[in-house]
């Protein structure tokens, strides 16, 4: 009988939950407007004839290197932060090898660290998800040779400072060090400018999220041009499909279009945490296009009163330190004004909050 490896037996399957997202999709931190008309235009643009030829990904990845202020052998665009991370496994991990990741953290760097057979540690957040950098740099061992945080974390929106970043890429020269920005935008810091500096430390965006491309698949991975060479080994010549390399370009041009984006959601995100504070919810404030909140043992009832008006969440209960907790993605300014007003009458109706209203 035809048997998968170990590591693969034992993986524990990652089911996003994606059936029947009708409604407002307030789930998986997408875009809620979609991408730029002038992106939409391109890609109507386009004939059979680019979709007859195999994509050619050189001239864009050197577009997008511009843009970034990095040199094209310093990058390589990946079929989103998704194969970014599977690359990067595949590069650096062995069977036995050792991954570090701070949870609760994006569940994708232990299913693909793990499909190697590299053994996963989980790090715990501090006190409000805060960075954990002591005991991170206490996990480190010879052994480690990935090292995968996000900054801003997903499910918690909470930021790593630049100067901890840096110390755990030098205190693990042995080690991939991937921070990965797929919330950049909406934080508006990065490590990009150290690529290069530091030869360990890889740096990956994504077009999923402030770009509303997250259908078409595109991503970045940046970090010294020797290890990319050695990443771009492992990588299909053909990782990117050809509609997502046709429309980049201009995605990377409308700029205005992603800032004032980025402008709405950061507006709706004080909104929105205002609104919690006010219903007396515990949320904790994030830097991304989404908040975490304590709802407690009536967070699943809550889902699903929201669901009944239209509106999809994510459940985060069984994130590590997360019991009870809701993550909610804040989309446009009419998106948040909907959620808001969902808020109120759920939390008024599954009687949220009283204790510190009262
Ligand atoms: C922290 C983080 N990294 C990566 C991704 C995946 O990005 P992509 O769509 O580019 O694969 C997500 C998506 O939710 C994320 O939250």
């Amino acid at each position: 009988m035809l048997e998968a490896r170990e590591a693969v037996k034992h993986l524990r399957a990652y089911h996003p939950p994606l059936a029947g997202r009708q409604g407002l999709r307030l789930d998986f931190n997408e875009s809620t407007l979609g991408c730029s008309p002038r992106v939409l235009a391109r890609l109507k643009s386009l004939d059979s004839e680019l979709l007859a030829r195999y994509p050619e990904r050189q001239p864009v990845e050197a577009e997008a290197s511009r843009f970034l202020g990095l040199d094209p052998a310093q990058t390589l665009l990946t079929n989103g932060v998704d194969e970014a991370i599977h690359l990067l496994c595949s590069t650096y991990l062995e069977a036995g090898d050792e991954a570090l990741v701070v949870v609760p953290t994006f569940a994708m760097y232990a299913v693909f660290a793990q499909a190697t057979g590299a053994r996963v540690i989980e790090v715990q957040a501090g006190m409000d998800f805060s960075f954990p950098a002591e005991s991170l740099q206490s996990n480190i061992s010879p052994r480690t040779r990935l090292v995968a945080i996000a900054n801003p974390n997903n499910p918690t929106g909470a930021v790593v400072a630049e100067d901890l970043l840096l110390q755990i890429a030098e205190a693990a020269p042995q080690a991939a060090v991937l921070v990965d920005e797929a919330y950049f935008e909406f934080h508006g810091e990065t490590l990009l400018h150290y690529t290069g500096s530091l030869p360990n430390l890889f740096v990956a965006r994504t077009f999923s999220k402030a770009y509303g491309l997250a259908g078409l698949r595109i991503g970045i991975l940046a970090g010294d041009a020797q290890q990319i060479a050695m990443v771009r080994r492992v990588a299909s010549p053909y990782n990117v499909n050809a509609a997502a390399l046709a429309v980049l370009p201009e995605a990377l041009r409308d700029q205005k279009y992603v800032a004032d984006y980025v402008a709405e959601v950061g507006q709706g995100r004080g909104l929105l945490e205002r609104e919690l504070k006010a219903l007396g919810l515990h949320y904790w404030p994030s830097r991304a296009n989404f908040v975490l909140v304590r709802i407690g043992p009536a967070y699943s009832e809550f889902i699903q009163a929201l669901r009944g008006r239209g509106i999809l969440v994510r459940d985060r209960n069984s994130d590590p330190g997360c019991e009870g907790c809701v993550r909610l993605t804040v989309g446009s300014r009419e998106h948040t004004r909907i959620l808001i007003g969902a808020l109120r009458e759920v939390a008024g109706k599954l009687r949220l909050g009283c204790e510190v209203r009262a």
